[in-house]
């Protein structure tokens, strides 16, 4: 947050201390603010859509233009949006697609988002959102960044698993990258190309940048003879995003070539999980300070059971890596569902989004 942003919040709760002796001064001038103009909210981020526009098959890209509030992102990241649908808030997780330049020096933003079927957030978006229209963000987050001194890159994306290294990419080319980058790109259809106005003008004027579009209808699948040999890849760094048989298959092949984990970087989107015997898992669920109650069928987690009990816990990415679901469990036993591992049985933080039951459980919400 600028000087000039912690002023203003300053000021604007000194205001509000006078007009509402208020502890909690924000809560009570917010509505006010909002109704003046929705951008001038303090205790959310704020963001009016500028322009939306057709991206590829599915697919849409929303320009947004985040409250001066907002800290900024790195190439790579992620940001929670929350939307209003049919009167209830709902957040998820997406990457940015555009570059921090944009940001810095006009104030905009992108996210490039494709539909998902039945996804209640995607839809909404693609069917209702229009420009003018303001939707909340959340601060950037992700460890899926660039890394700090130069050396080759080779990126293996699928699908819409492109937007962050859109970003990235742009970034590099701005910053006239030094070593070599490669980028294999996977998609079913010409259709479904992600970013082709900004590849291909990429590929034109970027001497150091090697791009290759597979068309996987036409049976132009992932294969060792896409990749560099071993030597090549020794001083590389790998960024795989996309499906997770895509990812797994990147793997398994890179691990073939010697490259190491610590060589490899990847989106949570790929982010795995592991095989849970579902036999043992499950039980009555309380959420002692609502009074509520459910019962785990031993698959969902504790997210999708609190909902289903009529619940709104505030959640983000929903795939463990925002911690915005964390909360107390009191007692009983949780699985990690990303690894596996079992909980203590008494009080501790989980995250509800990625922990299941494994017998009577009782969590703080
Ligand atoms: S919602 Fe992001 S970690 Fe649970």
């Amino acid at each position: 947050m600028t000087a000039e942003n912690s002023k203003m919040t300053t000021a604007i709760n000194w205001l509000g201390r006078q007009l509402s002796n208020h502890s909690n001064p924000l809560a009570y001038i917010d509505p006010l603010l909002g109704a003046i103009d929705p951008m001038l909210v303090r205790s959310v981020i704020p963001a009016r859509v500028l322009a939306v526009h057709k991206e590829a098959r599915d697919t849409k890209t929303f320009v947004l233009k985040p409250a001066s509030h907002w800290s900024g992102f790195k190439p790579g990241q992620h940001l929670p949006v929350t939307v209003e649908v049919n009167g209830s808030r709902q957040t998820r997780t997406f990457s940015i697609s555009s570059d921090p330049k944009s940001w810095k020096q006009n104030g905009w933003i992108s996210l490039t988002i494709k539909r998902l079927p039945g996804g209640l957030v995607t839809n909404f978006m693609h069917d209702a959102l229009k420009a003018g229209d303001v939707i909340s963000l959340g601060e950037a987050f992700g460890d899926f960044l660039l890394p700090a001194n130069p050396k080759p890159l080779l990126y293996i994306a699928g699908g819409s698993g492109i937007t962050p290294v859109l970003s990235q990419l742009a970034a590099l080319e701005q910053a006239d990258y030094p070593a070599p980058v490669t980028l294999q790109y996977y998609v079913r259809t010409e259709q479904d190309i992600i970013g082709a106005t900004l590849l291909y003008n990429l590929r034109q004027r970027w001497n150091n940048f090697e791009l290759q579009i597979h068309i996987t209808d036409s049976g132009d699948l992932l294969a060792a003879s896409h990749l560099p040999d071993s030597a090549s890849l020794e001083t590389a760094h790998c960024y795989l995003c996309g499906p997770r048989g895509l990812m797994d298959l990147a793997t398994g092949l890179l691990a073939g070539l010697n490259v190491s984990d610590k060589q490899i970087s990847t989106t949570f989107f790929s982010a795995p999980q592991v095989a849970l015997d579902t036999d043992e898992l499950g039980g009555a669920v309380a959420f002692s300070k609502s009074g509520k109650s459910a019962t785990s069928d031993g698959e969902s987690s504790l997210l999708d059971v609190a909902e289903s009990a009529g619940l709104k816990p505030k959640h983000g990415c929903r795939m463990g890596i925002c911690h915005q679901c964390s909360c107390t469990k009191r007692e009983g036993t949780v699985i990690n569902r990303l690894t596996g591992k079992a909980s203590g049985p008494g009080e501790e933080t989980i995250q509800l989004c990625i922990s299941v039951a494994r017998g009577p459980v009782d969590v703080v919400i």
